[in-house]
């Protein structure tokens, strides 16, 4: 794993950009795996910034989200499929016909993993896949326990995410217990994961991810497997691990190594 130690969640932002900038300069038809929450707004404004700007174009990449609430339709203001219209598709040219996310209102919940699965198949698989971190080291809606080569399925939400992500539903509203999640195995497939995360509320799970053993008891030491994962994280959500001066100096390195390639 990559770690990356910034500052402060603007910087966590901008870096993020960076990297989905590259990827789109690289390849125009990439195909990216987005994810909702608050930590990739930041991030998400950074690159609607940039669209206007001319400097990144989505018209040929594609998009698959990691997961959905089920029994929320696109419409609903709670879903991840409202979320990334607001945050992000509604303000870069992007083609709607190409961002995919779960379908909550699948009338056969078990067939639409299946067929979400293939779908990504078909684009040839994800490119980029990006990631925040749950409290308790959920990535997508992976909770403790998934299996770490599950694929799209539905999974039950613990009492920690429903409680953690009550606070964008109003007191009178029904908040969905279940999700349509990609698999840990699925996420392992993209060909590049990067897994931001800010603050102090998240250093114990960026500790257990980086520092812990590779455990189905938090689903993100699952990256610890992937060939080409990187962490970005903030100096709170930094706070907690024991190696971070290690981090910053292999990151130092990295950084030279990467001049020298280029100037080759
Ligand atoms: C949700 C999402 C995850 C996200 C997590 C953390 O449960 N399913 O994909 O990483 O929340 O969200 P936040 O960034 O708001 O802390």
């Amino acid at each position: 794993m990559q770690i990356v130690i910034l500052k402060d969640a603007q910087e966590v932002a901008r870096y993020g950009a960076d990297i989905f900038t590259t990827q789109l300069q690289r390849k125009a038809e990439s195909v990216l795996g987005l994810a909702t929450g608050s930590t990739p707004v930041a991030l998400y404004q950074e690159l609607i910034t940039r669209n206007k700007a001319g400097l990144i174009n989505f018209s040929e990449a594609s998009t698959f989200n990691l997961d959905e609430y089920l029994g929320l339709n696109g419409e609903h203001p709670q879903s991840y499929r409202y979320f990334m219209n607001e945050q992000l598709f509604n303000h870069i040219n992007i083609d709607k016909d190409r961002t995919h996310v779960p379908p909550g209102d699948a009338k056969n919940p078990v067939v639409a993993c299946q067929e979400y699965e293939a779908k990504i198949a078909a684009a040839g698989g994800v490119d980029i896949q990006l990631l925040g971190i749950g409290r308790n080291g959920h990535i997508g809606f992976n909770e403790p326990s998934s299996g770490l080569t599950s694929r799209t399925r539905v999974k039950t939400l613990t009492k920690a995410t429903i409680d953690d992500n009550a606070r964008f539903f109003t007191a009178d509203e029904y908040q969905p217990h279940l999700s349509i999640t990609m698999g840990i195995g699925t996420i392992l497939d993209a060909k590049k994961v990067v897994l931001l995360a800010t603050g102090k509320n998240k250093a114990e799970a960026v500790k257990a991810m980086v520092e812990g053993p590779l455990t189905a008891a938090c689903p993100a030491s699952a990256l610890q497997l992937h060939r080409d994962a990187v962490i970005v994280v903030d100096l709170d959500a930094a706070s907690a691990l024991n190696d971070l001066e290690f981090y910053q100096h292999i990151e130092a390195e990295n950084q030279k190594l990467q001049a020298y390639l280029a100037s080759l």
